[in-house]
């Protein structure tokens, strides 16, 4: 009898230590990712074509072009630089196109007061073929930490009957038990419906599949599509609730600079700046327009995106061409953005006494126009005015009116 006693004791002591000493490295690192990560990746642009000097040159160009004195941090790579794998299972990079090692080109991007960042995949192999995480988790993220990395994207390839839940928590476990602070943004195009349980596990979730730089346009691969501006707006319908500090819904790569309009390209930019999306650019940043460069480094903007209250923008208005949304912020501000979808130019006066109430059920802030009063100041523009007046726009093909509005 004492024996059985004993024994189921201690059966129950080690399953109660197993428990706790699960829970307490079963988190993320909860201090980053307070407010959207703004950097930069390699993969819109340049693929597969990946390489230290590359790197080294970007995070020379986010110094250089303003981009860092704008807030933006992290130096991503993308997909592609891995080696295989050594008899020990350690993850090699590509030695021809990282000839230093990864640990060095951590070391240059620190140099600059920046961060880096790197990718894998929950499967065996990433989206390009290279060697995947699947059952060296912990020993890929001991490997990351070792290298100095700051940044995971986890792609979702190769992934038959693997469980995302599984699959993304133990990656979490993995990186904060190597002990390295590693932003963790989850890249599985929103197919798991991440939204529902990725908020303990990652810092951002995609919400779809890959970006590509048209406006209103899907391109068919086979088995999946990219897509563009406003599709991917279009799928974020319902989304908001979910997001929060430490937690987005991350739109995908910005692809600001790579072909579309200036106007499609300061609507791109605005719309993701003001649904909370994470901020990273996917053009050349060395050879970039100063056209791209004023857009990327629009401060007034990326302070929407980065306000402290982290509440996402909400759909206020939806007619014909036109749609606006509102966004609280912190100190009773609010950001406004009145986007034409259409390919003529719109004319439209805004009364905000007409539309006097705005009501954010989601995460209960609302004003009432006929008794608040509020400055407003155009962020692309710098015009000025009031809420006394009915604002008239007229939005050129494809672009947008961003406000940041002030109570009086
Ligand atoms: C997937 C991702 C992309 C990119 C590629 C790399 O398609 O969604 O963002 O990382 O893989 O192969």
């Amino acid at each position: 009898m004492l024996r059985l006693i004993k024994t189921t004791t201690l059966l129950s002591i080690a399953l109660l230590a197993m428990t706790f000493g699960a829970n307490a490295s079963a988190k993320k690192f909860e201090e980053l990712g307070q407010t959207p990560p703004l950097g930069w990746n390699s993969w819109n642009t340049f693929a597969c074509d990946v390489n230290e000097k590359l790197i080294r040159e970007m995070a020379d160009a986010m110094v250089a072009s303003g981009m860092k004195d704008a807030g933006y941090e992290y130096i991503n790579i993308d997909d592609c630089w891995h080696g295989e794998r050594d008899k020990d299972g350690k993850i090699q990079v590509n030695k021809e196109r990282f000839p230093s090692g990864m640990k060095a080109l951590a070391d240059y991007v620190h140099s600059k007061g920046l961060k880096i960042g790197i990718y894998s995949d929950a499967g065996n192999t990433t989206c390009a073929g290279y060697p995947g995480s699947r059952g060296h988790e912990y020993q890929d993220a001991l490997t990351y930490a070792e290298w100095g990395i700051d940044y995971l994207k986890y792609d979702w390839c190769d992934t038959e009957n693997i469980n995302p839940i599984g699959a993304y928590t133990t990656m979490r476990d993995a990186l904060h038990t190597a002990g390295r602070p590693v932003l963790f943004s989850i890249c599985e195009w929103g197919d798991n419906k991440p939204w529902d349980w990725a908020k303990d596990v990652g810092h951002a979730w995609r919400t779809t599949g890959d970006i590509y730089p048209c406006w209103d346009c899907e391109l068919n691969h086979g088995s999946w599509s990219s897509w563009g501006v406003l599709p991917i707006l279009d799928k974020q319908e319902k989304l908001r609730k979910f997001a929060g500090p430490g937690h987005w819904n991350d739109m995908d790569m910005m692809e600001v600079g790579n072909g579309m309009t200036e106007a499609q390209d300061r609507s791109h930019f605005s719309l993701w700046a003001i649904m909370n999306s994470p901020l990273i650019a996917g053009n050349d940043l060395r050879n970039m327009s100063d056209t791209t460069r004023k857009i990327l480094t629009n401060k007034n903007v990326i302070a929407i995106n980065q306000d402290k209250l982290g509440v996402q923008a909400m759909k206020y208005i939806h007619g014909g061409d036109l749609m606006v949304f509102a966004k609280p912020l912190a100190n009773k501000e609010w950001a406004f953005l009145f986007l034409n979808r259409g390919n003529t130019p719109l004319n439209y006066t805004h009364d905000w006494l007409h539309y006097y109430e705005l009501k954010d059920d989601i995460f209960n802030y609302q004003i009432d126009f006929r008794n608040e009063k509020f400055n407003w100041v155009d962020l692309w523009k710098g015009n000025k005015g009031d809420t006394t007046k009915p604002l008239k726009l007229k939005i050129p093909a494809h672009d947008v009116v961003m406000l940041k509005l002030t109570p009086r």
